[in-house]
């Protein structure tokens, strides 16, 4: 079957913009640090990098099986992207191409064994990068298949969703938040099978986390567990944040995003009601996320590992918490603008929401001397010894696909790296045409 690049949103580029971009994002050191790290993992095994120390900023590095070793090549790809067709340059894309593909080798093997549970989502980013890049690439297309069927193995039609974490009683069924973020696997399976099986076992995930994560003040637990045989909620609170009661600001922005993502996918099978109605659970559940993150903002701007952790001693910031979801917010402030007619100030609401959020998070963040982009993250604040102000690999992502959807929605242009003139607005400049730019896993 053919690859079906199902673009269920069309790219709004009509937005006005309020706020300028952090010019670091711009920065040549992006590019510089990413060659640097993805040509330097170790290899014979090949490792890759997670979170760096907090004293001196170096990469830590990791087996392949793990659950975060999909975001170096992810990362290189979002390069390819951006010098491919956001801000030309063919030489550093085709660079950044070959990286993203040699990386993702030592994750091929993962398909017959992985530890990593539902994680496969995470792991599948880079195939189905490749996928877009080449649908011809059996390697990338049979990976993307065979993760999402782990992932579907996992599904429990009583419970309602697909397992997260094993337990050593397999009646204890774990789910937790991020979870929504590996559902995308399913969706894009899809996209290359038509099994509308896999679409249905994600939505329903959605459905139940929607249920019985999300409080109903739009905070959320980090942990819901189910009793395996009745589908019964039995206990609900946290792992990585700091209470049961609180709420985990990375699981917070997972759910904004996976909820945004969800609702793409939603819209090809009820889209006779959506245009009708013009609402859906999913876009319901994002905003109400959405708004509860940005009310828990400190009047810093900086956002802690937990809106609830105690401010003495100082409580460690989460900086990839931050680029979770400003990207979060910018796939919801799309959802609004391809609401029919538009929600032109509801998305701008989110995008002055992300702008900010992204500014001040990486104004303190950014740290040219380390090896990572950005410093200030908090991997697990619950780990023993705590592991906080660290770079780590995934905020690192988050902030260069930041940097590729300002430029993709009209919000930022590549020249606007340290200058202060406006990006030129997107009647002047149409940056891309239906086709011209796929921003993956979010137009999917
Ligand atoms: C932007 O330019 C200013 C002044 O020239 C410089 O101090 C700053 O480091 C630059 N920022 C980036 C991200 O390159
Ligand atoms: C294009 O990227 C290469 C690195 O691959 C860099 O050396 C070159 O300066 C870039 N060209 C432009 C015009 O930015
Ligand atoms: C096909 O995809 C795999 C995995 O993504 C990659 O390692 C490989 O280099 C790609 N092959 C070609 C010919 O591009
Ligand atoms: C569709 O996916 C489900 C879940 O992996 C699987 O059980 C089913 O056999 C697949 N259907 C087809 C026709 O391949
Ligand atoms: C789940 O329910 C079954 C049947 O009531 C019970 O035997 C089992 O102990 C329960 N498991 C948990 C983890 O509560
Ligand atoms: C969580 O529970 C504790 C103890 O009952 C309470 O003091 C605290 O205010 C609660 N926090 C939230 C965010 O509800
Ligand atoms: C537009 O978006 C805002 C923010 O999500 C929301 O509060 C408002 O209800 C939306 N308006 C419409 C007409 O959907
Ligand atoms: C960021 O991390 C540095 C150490 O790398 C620390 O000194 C600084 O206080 C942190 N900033 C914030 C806002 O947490
Ligand atoms: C941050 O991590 C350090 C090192 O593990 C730990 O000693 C400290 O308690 C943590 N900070 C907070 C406020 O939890």
């Amino acid at each position: 079957m053919h690859l079906v690049i199902s673009v269920c949103l069309a790219t709004f580029t009509g937005f006005s913009r309020a706020a300028s971009a952090p010019s670091q994002l711009y920065s040549p050191l992006v590019a510089q640090k990413l060659l640097t790290t993805a040509q330097s993992v170790p290899n014979n095994p090949i490792q890759y990098p997670q979170y760096t120390s907090s004293d001196n900023g170096q990469w830590q590095y990791f087996p392949a099986d793990y659950w975060t070793t999909g975001f170096l090549p992810a990362s290189c790809y979002a390069m390819y992207t951006r010098f491919n067709s956001l801000c030309p340059n063919s030489s550093a894309a085709n660079e950044f191409l070959e990286l993203g593909r040699s990386l993702s080798t030592g994750e091929v093997p993962l398909e017959a064994y992985t530890t990593v549970g539902h994680d496969v989502g995470f792991l599948s980013f880079p195939f189905v990068d490749e996928a877009a890049v080449d649908k011809s690439n059996q390697t990338a297309t049979t990976a993307v298949n065979t993760f999402a069927t782990l992932l579907a193995d996992r599904f429990n039609p009583i419970v309602g969703c697909t397992r997260s974490w094993d337990t050593s009683d397999p009646t204890n069924f774990q789910v937790i938040i991020d979870n929504m973020m590996n559902l995308q696997v399913l969706f894009d399976s899809e996209a290359l099978t038509g099994n509308t099986t896999l679409r249905n076992i994600a939505m329903s995930h959605a459905d139940k986390t929607m249920q019985n994560h999300v409080r109903p003040d739009g905070s959320s637990y980090h942990l819901v567990e189910y009793n395996s045989t009745t589908g019964a909620v039995i206990w609900r609170g946290t792992v990585q944040g700091y209470a049961d009661n609180s709420t985990w600001t990375r699981g917070q922005a997972w759910g904004i995003y996976g909820f945004a993502n969800s609702l793409c996918h939603d819209l090809d099978l009820i889209v006779a009601v959506y245009r009708n109605t013009q609402q859906t659970r999913y876009l319901d559940t994002s905003r109400q996320m959405a708004s509860f993150y940005i009310s828990q903002i400190p009047s810093d701007g900086i956002v802690p590992w937990d809106f609830n952790a105690p401010l003495d001693p100082p409580r460690p910031a989460d900086s990839s918490a931050a680029m979770i979801a400003t990207v979060g917010l910018l796939m919801l402030s799309q959802q609004e603008a391809s609401l029919s007619p538009s929600n032109t100030s509801g998305a701008e609401y989110w995008n002055n929401a992300a702008i900010k959020l992204l500014s001040d998070n990486t104004e303190f963040a950014w740290k040219p001397e380390w090896q990572s982009l950005l410093s200030n993250g908090t991997v697990n604040n619950r780990d023993s010894p705590p592991n906080n102000l660290t770079g780590i690999t995934y905020g690192d992502y988050y902030f260069v696909e930041a940097g590729n959807q300002l430029i993709s929605m009209g919000l930022a242009s590549c020249s606007s790296s340290n200058s202060t003139s406006p990006a030129p607005s997107s009647s002047q400049s149409p940056h891309h045409t239906s086709g011209a730019v796929r921003a993956r896993r979010l137009w999917w």
